[in-house]
């Protein structure tokens, strides 16, 4: 199928080399079936030499996820490769991966051998590779920075010997597309085999060119592009595989080829790898980052309520996402914010926006985001009074450690009156939220909390959100600091206010 595209993901291996701690053989089994869930055509799945760990997750892996080929690499060693093909033997669709440097400085300094050597050497692993499967991939490392002769003299060579795929790798994300475009024009042109194997592309992204340079690679013919979820990867990490097979899809128009990936399982299968690896992933991040379907300015929100496709070109829906996000901000224009009051169950001749608008611009200056707790409050506000906390925490001092109870002392205002009390939890946070609860008297169900820092180093800056339900409805709390226990309380007792005003105003939540 010339039109075909396939998704070699090397999550696994090259994504997994980068972490600071290996991935287990049960959290690499979990990464794999989702893999397959999203329907990729190889997983690498570990460089079964490197541990007896890898070589078990290779094996498991092989064993037990169905649908694409699993992949072991193998450097282009004897021990290397019988280990690859122990670990891929049960397999039903089993790959093995065979690679050697061939730029001059690998040959010189980190090899020492002569072109012809290392010609010889991938010669005598591919074909030893196909004693265990007819599916054997073979990359000269560094393609990238190698002579165009020799590079073209080693494809031939591999594909003689049995290699059924041949990967073109930018190892240090050196290259750029116009020079990636001719190395593979140049292959096409100059090795007389090269329609008896499928070419591919592995690039890295120590320039920012990573995927620019595999899709180069797509539009001058390569058949394979090997990536990772969230761009995972040595140093500034690989390809990201859903902004190629995105690209693929959003731009058919211009690529003219597919992948078989089901673009509805990106969105879980990037928040699996960046759970299980604890790699976060950066908010303006292509595809997966939580701001890329996020609009905040004004003109924006207006245009995408009109017609999503002014500032959409693609739907969060093809990504496995249910809708976009609208970030209410003091950007956003009052078309925006009115529409949310509708979605929240106001009717129009209710909502009287020219005034509501001015008081929305004042609360957003204050808190940054506005969420629709906050909307519904500021809607059924009728004086600046009912904007006021009624509860603000004066003291708060927390003892907790490795052995003793976390122990929470908290003093808050209220009404004019001071009042003082203690709690115990499992931690700091759970101590604090128990001692406010003593004081405030509301039964609430903290249902998410999320810690997110905002700035970097030791003085970081935690942030935290809660969101608490009562019999009234649910709530977003935020707070701010740089300790994330009195972070948590500031949140938990933003939370607090919003049920006093609701319980005091006697008005009832619109959210569900
Ligand atoms: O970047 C690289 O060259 C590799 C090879 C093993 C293909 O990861
Ligand atoms: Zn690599």
């Amino acid at each position: 199928m010339k039109n075909k595209v396939y998704i070699f993901d090397t999550t696994l291996r090259d994504g997994e080399q980068a972490l600071h701690a290996s991935l287990s053989v049960e959290q690499k089994v979990r990464i794999a079936r989702q893999l397959s869930r999203l329907n990729v055509d190889v997983i690498e799945a570990g460089f079964p030499i490197s541990s007896p760990g890898d070589f078990d997750s290779v094996k498991s892996i092989a064993e037990t996820v169905q649908g694409p080929a699993i992949c072991g690499l193998a450097r282009t060693i004897e021990k290397d490769i019988v280990a690859c093909g122990k670990a891929l033997k049960n397999g039903k669709r089993s790959r093995i991966h065979t690679f050697i440097g061939t730029s001059a400085i690998h040959a010189e300094k980190k090899l020492r051998k002569t072109e012809d050597e290392i010609l010889d050497i991938a010669r005598t692993s591919v074909k030893l590779a196909r004693k265990y499967t007819d599916d054997v991939e073979f990359s000269p490392e560094d393609a990238g920075r190698t002579g165009p002769d020799f590079l073209c003299r080693i494809v031939e060579a591999a594909i003689n010997a049995g290699a059924t795929t041949v990967n073109i790798p930018d190892t240090v994300g050196y290259t750029t597309p116009e020079q990636f475009a001719a190395v593979f024009d140049d292959l096409f042109n100059r090795v007389p085999n090269i329609d008896k194997a499928i070419i591919s592309a592995h690039c890295h992204d120590d320039l920012g060119m990573a995927t620019a340079n595999s899709l180069t690679a797509v539009a001058h013919g390569a058949r394979q592009v090997e990536c990772t979820i969230n761009g995972l990867g040595e140093r500034a990490g690989n390809a990201a595989l859903e902004e190629i097979v995105m690209a693929l899809k959003v731009r058919k128009d211009f690529f003219k080829v597919s992948s078989g990936v089901n673009t509805k399982e990106i969105t879980r299968t990037s928040r699996l790898v960046r759970d299980i690896c604890n790699m976060p992933v950066q908010p303006n991040k292509a595809i997966v980052g939580t701001n890329a379907f996020s609009h905040s300015s004004g003109i924006h929100q207006d245009g995408v309520l009109k017609a999503k496709k002014t500032y959409e070109i693609m739907t969060p829906r093809s990504i496995g996402l249910k809708e976009n996000r609208m970030n209410l901000t003091s950007r956003s224009g009052s078309h925006m914010v009115k529409n949310r009051l509708i979605s929240l169950g106001y009717s129009e001749s209710e909502i009287e926006m020219k005034s509501f608008y001015e008081r929305f611009i004042g609360l957003a200056d204050k808190k940054g985001t506005v969420y629709d707790d906050d909307l519904i409050t500021l809607m059924e506000a009728k004086s600046s009074d009912e904007m006021k906390d009624s509860y603000s925490m004066e003291y708060l001092h927390v003892s907790s450690g490795k052995v003793v109870i976390p122990t929470a002392t908290v003093r808050i205002k209220h009404e004019g009156k001071v009042f003082q009390e203690a709690g115990c939890g499992d931690g700091a946070v759970a101590a604090t939220t128990t001692a406010i609860d003593r004081i405030v008297g509301y039964n609430i169900k903290i249902e998410e909390f999320h810690l997110d820092s905002i700035t970097e180093g030791r003085e970081a800056l935690g942030k935290v959100k809660i969101i608490g339900k009562t019999r009234d409805g649910f709530f977003t709390g935020n707070g701010a600091s740089t300790d994330i226990v009195e972070a948590s309380a500031i949140a938990y007792m933003d939370v607090v206010n919003k049920i006093a005003r609701i319980r005091k105003f006697g008005k009832k939540s619109k959210l569900k």
